[in-house]
């Protein structure tokens, strides 16, 4: 049979998504409307043993890296036993996590001794007003701390991703790129995408990498880094006054890094998806439950990363966002 994950384009999955929990305890307005959502009830996501049993599944399909995310991965209550399940597999993947930080201040250090390399905190402004009306709570110091202790966990490079929105933070981006540079954190700014369960994303209220650009640019002198020290990261990168320290914007609308994916997703109720914008996946935790061996399950995952499409195609006329949002995809 095959090896690998590949699909019919030759673009090969290694890097793989696992959204933990599809529950928050933010509520950013361009990923959830403010009563929250359904979230999945118990029976239907996945236990810690079907969890670590399919990542290792995709371990032996060529994965090399395993990034934690959610809804907020923190709020799995056994996380820190999955990292190290996880870091025990064969060979071993790189483990990352995307998180808000919150809770990150109590957890670094026991994720870092059970085997997570590093983290991504998602930190839109350091404004306590602009940072309560775009997350509707009232956390950032929670946020703050939490990025400390994942540096003195070592949890390095600590990374922080920012989604601009007009009229709420966008007016502060350089305050944040400031802010994370005084603490030695690498700052990437996210186009925002189609992905919130509102369906409210508009072309025309985005806020575009040429517009995060100038604006940085108002304060701080941007080099373009050469595309080769990029690879399959989502991130264009600036060299910040000179260096050595960077910026990274991720254009994932205007200049989508589809032709370049390497990734494949998780879902906490056990479904395989080829892409964020999938409108199939496919389910592994029924087979599984039902007693599909190693073997089989494999298969099913070859079988949904073989029909990846080309790219997300946002912005054509027949683009349909997927149904579920991005806080039960995994981000
Ligand atoms: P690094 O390994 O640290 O570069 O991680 P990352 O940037 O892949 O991970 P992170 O979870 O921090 O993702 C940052 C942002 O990139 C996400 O919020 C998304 O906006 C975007 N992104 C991640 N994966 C995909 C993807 O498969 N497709 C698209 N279009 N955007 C993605
Ligand atoms: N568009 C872009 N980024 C988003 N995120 C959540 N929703 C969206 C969206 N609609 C970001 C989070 C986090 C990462 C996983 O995705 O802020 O940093
Ligand atoms: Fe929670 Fe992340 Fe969605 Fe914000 S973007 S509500 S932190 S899942």
């Amino acid at each position: 049979g095959t090896v690998g994950l590949p699909d019919q384009l030759g673009r090969v999955a290694r890097d793989l998504r696992v959204s933990v929990t599809d529950r928050c305890n933010l509520r950013c307005r361009y990923c959830m409307p403010a009563e929250g959502l359904p979230w999945l009830a118990k029976p239907e996501m996945m236990t810690d043993d079907e969890l670590v049993r399919v990542i290792g599944i995709f371990v032996g399909l060529g994965v090399q890296q395993i990034r934690l995310t959610g809804g907020e991965p923190l709020l799995r209550r056994s996380l820190v036993d999955v990292v190290r399940r996880v870091s025990e597999l064969e060979p071993r993947p790189r483990i990352a996590m995307t998180t808000n930080g919150i809770g990150l201040d109590r957890l670094a250090q026991p994720l870092a001794d059970a085997g997570l390399d590093r983290v991504n905190v998602s930190l839109d402004t350091i404004d306590p007003q602009e940072f309560a009306d775009l997350t509707r709570r009232d956390r950032l110091h929670d946020v703050e701390l939490g990025l400390k202790a994942a540096a003195a966990a070592g949890l390095t490079p600590v990374k922080v991703n920012a989604v601009a929105m007009r009229g709420i933070n966008d007016h502060s981006v350089a305050d944040l790129l400031q802010w994370c540079l005084d603490r030695d954190y690498e700052l990437r700014f996210i186009e925002q995408m189609p992905l919130d369960a509102q369906h409210g994303w508009d072309a025309s209220t985005m806020i575009g990498a040429d517009e995060i650009r100038e604006r940085l640019s108002e304060r701080f002198e941007l080099t373009p880094l050469p595309a080769a020290e990029r690879g399959s990261a989502p991130a264009e990168l600036f060299l910040v006054n000179g260096g050595p320290t960077t910026v990274g914007i991720i254009a994932s609308v205007s200049a989508p890094f589809c032709a370049a994916c390497d990734r494949t997703r998780l879902t906490a109720d056990g479904q395989v998806r080829n892409c964020l914008f999938s409108q199939k996946e496919t389910d592994l935790l029924g087979p599984l439950r039902a007693g599909a061996s190693d073997e089989e399950l494999a298969a099913l995952v070859q079988g949904e990363m073989w029909r990846k499409l080309p790219g997300h195609g946002i912005g054509s006329a027949d683009f349909v966002q997927p149904d579920r949002p991005m806080s039960a995809i995994g981000g």
